[in-house]
């Protein structure tokens, strides 16, 4: 997926590469069903993030609507033989899902050429708007001021959109919330616009201070709290201490939503909700089976799914009866069974 801090390779705490000299981009023109595939082979090239950018320049069948959809993915390198390494291992994913690669140094900083085409967004009830664009309230609509920075979290990603969409419905006042992944604070900031109490834990060593700085422009710094804690400690201390959280949100990279999939339930309220994205429509089944195999404690219900440009966001709620302290796994307990979690979805779609 596009627009985000990833993990880098060499450093568990995902810190990115520190480099002086001139960065080098990899771009990869991809069909959007390999996307994911690609951006996790440049990740594990060890770039600090993966862009995703619309064709513009489309070929006439494209245009017609009879060839694949195409992206973007751009990847930068602090180093030109790592990027070319990288491009190579991109150059070698088969099944004709690459149009074409290439790596060009980055003359200026790079990082912030998007920032003279960035607009306001529509995202659900939210309005993101840049710090940096003219923009005039809208009535009935929340504007939700944003300065990324070098984190993910501007919202032109459809993930962030559709958490948001799917947040607006979920989060009554006074709610606790956890944003897992929260980037440049959006998530975050919107659950407090909408009443919460919100905490973003992340491992993007910028997100702490850009979350900060975020939730000051919306002036809900006071019910935006950043927690340097991973999400495994707070897993830890929902099962000895019992502190959960009525909504959780996990916009993250589908491996990793995968793998955390227990701790991320763990943290979740009985009866409170978990709506995990970044997950392509076509591959949501490593999630489904994820949460699950979790057993009768960890038992969640899916009960929502939206759609927008071939990404998804899942809500699961969590059995009332699923705390470990109340589970008794080994009666029958019905209402946890799960036959066929899609069936069980109500499918709408999101036009962001
Ligand atoms: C796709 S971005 C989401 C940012 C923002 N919440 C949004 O929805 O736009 C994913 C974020 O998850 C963070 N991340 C990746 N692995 C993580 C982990 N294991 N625990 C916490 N955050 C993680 C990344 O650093 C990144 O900021």
């Amino acid at each position: 997926m596009a627009d985000h801090a990833a993990d880098h390779p060499a450093d568990p705490l995902g810190n990115p590469p520190v480099a002086d000299g001139p960065w080098f981009a990899v771009s990869v023109t991809c069909t959007t069903a390999a996307a994911e595939l690609v951006a996790d082979v440049l990740w594990q090239a060890g770039t600090p993030a993966v862009e995703e950018r619309a064709v513009e320049e489309r070929a006439a069948e494209e245009r017609a609507g009879k060839g694949p959809d195409l992206v973007i993915l751009l990847a930068g390198f602090p180093d030109q033989a790592v990027a070319d390494q990288a491009a190579d291992r991109v150059a070698e994913i088969g099944g004709g899902a690459v149009r074409s690669v290439s790596v060009a140094p980055v003359l200026d900083d790079g990082s912030d050429a998007w920032r003279e085409h960035a607009t306001a967004i529509e995202a659900g009830p939210f309005t993101l708007v840049p710090t940096w664009v003219d923009h005039h309230p809208v009535p009935g609509r929340q504007m939700l001021l944003l300065d990324p920075g070098a984190t993910f979290g501007s919202g032109s990603h459809p993930t962030t959109r559709l958490v948001l969409d799917a947040l607006a419905r979920l989060v009554e006042p006074g709610d606790v919330v956890l944003d897992v992944g929260c980037g440049s604070g959006v998530l975050a900031i919107a659950a407090a616009l909408l009443g919460a109490e919100a905490v973003g834990i992340d491992v993007d060593p910028a997100a702490p201070e850009v979350t900060v700085a975020n939730a000051r422009r919306n002036r809900v710094d006071q019910f935006v709290r950043y927690d340097d804690r991973p999400l495994a400690d707070l897993a830890e201390q929902a099962r000895s201490e019992g502190r959960r959280y009525d909504v959780v949100v996990a916009n993250l990279l589908s491996p990793i939503v995968v793998d955390l999939a227990s701790d991320l339930v763990e943290v979740v309220e009985a009866g409170g909700h978990l709506v995990v994205s970044g997950l392509l429509v076509d591959r949501l089944q490593p999630m489904l089976d994820a949460v699950d195999g979790l057993g009768p404690h960890l038992a969640m219900s899916l009960v929502e799914q939206i759609e927008a440009e071939g990404w998804a966001a899942l809500t699961f709620v969590r059995s009332a009866h699923a705390r470990p302290d109340l589970a008794q796994p080994e009666l029958a307990q019905p209402e946890l069974a799960q036959p066929d979690l899609a069936q069980q979805a109500r499918r709408t779609r999101v036009t962001p």
